[in-house]
């Protein structure tokens, strides 16, 4: 079975799953992950500016075979940035780190709702969507107050909410609202981010065994059935390929119902409603 994609409000096609380079060093580690994603497949690719591996993946887009318009490349305005001009200046910032002359998906990285500028910021992604900057805009963290005001005060809807997603964590209720409102939910920390012993669950491991596939496959299948773009990260090339080693098998309902009732409501990442990172 091949690569699965989503239609964007919009009409773009996104890959389903891809490649997050969060933590990943600039240089020698962000290029030799993104180089073996795609190598294994992987088209969709997720950075952002406060990643500070935004060269990194560039050089490895530039090294790659893969034609431009057949990749699907993500980054997200930093909250130091948001405000009209400075995100018009932020984007030039990071589409020359990139190395690109246009971007597939832009983010507000996170709401910061102390600050009030995501509704200002929301113009200037309008403007370079206008453009034809940007193929499409979307948003970070935002929880279903942050949505409902964005919507209320402005024109284009998100493509995109990328929030933390997984079983333990699974964001029902928001993943409700962006359904209703035609936005697509991208899970990020989807294995339970860094540190985490989500892949050490009895009931993961359990589950795994009967299909033959690892713990990392199992999670990932889970979020593909339920809709969702995923983007594991990983600087390892083997886990790279297992990860992406996930289309020839299904999960059962039972089993998918099995990983929902994992949910305990807590994140293990910052809440957007107090995170205030500069
Ligand atoms: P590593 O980069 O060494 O592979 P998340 O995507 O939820 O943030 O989780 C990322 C974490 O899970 C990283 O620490 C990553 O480590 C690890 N990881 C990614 N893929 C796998 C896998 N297939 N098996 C085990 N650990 C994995």
């Amino acid at each position: 079975m091949p690569q699965q994609h989503v239609t964007l409000n919009n009409g773009v096609v996104i890959p389903q799953l891809g490649l997050g380079v969060w933590q990943m060093k600039d240089g020698n580690e962000v290029e030799t992950a993104v180089s073996a994603a795609i190598d294994a497949g992987y088209r969709l690719i997720d950075t952002a500016a406060i990643y500070g591996n935004e060269a990194g993946v560039g050089r490895a887009i530039a090294d790659s075979s893969i034609p431009r318009d057949e990749l699907f490349i993500t980054t997200k305005l930093w909250n130091a940035d948001q405000g009209y001009m400075e995100t018009m200046q932020a984007f030039e910032k990071s589409l020359a780190r990139l190395g690109l002359d246009y971007i597939d998906l832009y983010l507000i990285h996170w709401p910061v709702p102390a600050a009030d500028k995501y509704v200002d910021t929301w113009r200037a992604l309008e403007k370079l969507y206008s453009d034809g900057r940007i193929r499409a805009i979307g948003v970070s963290n935002f929880t279903p107050p942050h949505l409902e005001r964005l919507l209320s005060e402005s024109t284009v809807v998100p493509a995109v909410n990328q929030i933390e997603l997984h079983p333990r964590f699974n964001q029902a209720a928001t993943r409700e609202l962006c359904n209703k409102l035609g936005i697509a939910v991208e899970s990020y920390s989807p294995l339970g981010g860094a540190g985490s012993n989500l892949l050490d669950d009895t009931t993961l491991a359990g589950i795994a065994d009967q299909y033959g596939k690892s713990v990392a496959q199992i999670v990932i299948r889970w979020h593909l059935q339920h809709g969702l773009v995923v983007i594991p990260k990983s600087s390892n090339p083997d886990r790279i390929r297992q990860n992406f080693d996930v289309f020839d098998f299904e999960l059962t309902g039972e089993d998918m119902e099995a990983i929902d009732a994992l949910n305990t409501d807590n994140r293990v990442g910052a809440d957007p409603e107090t995170a205030n990172f500069t």
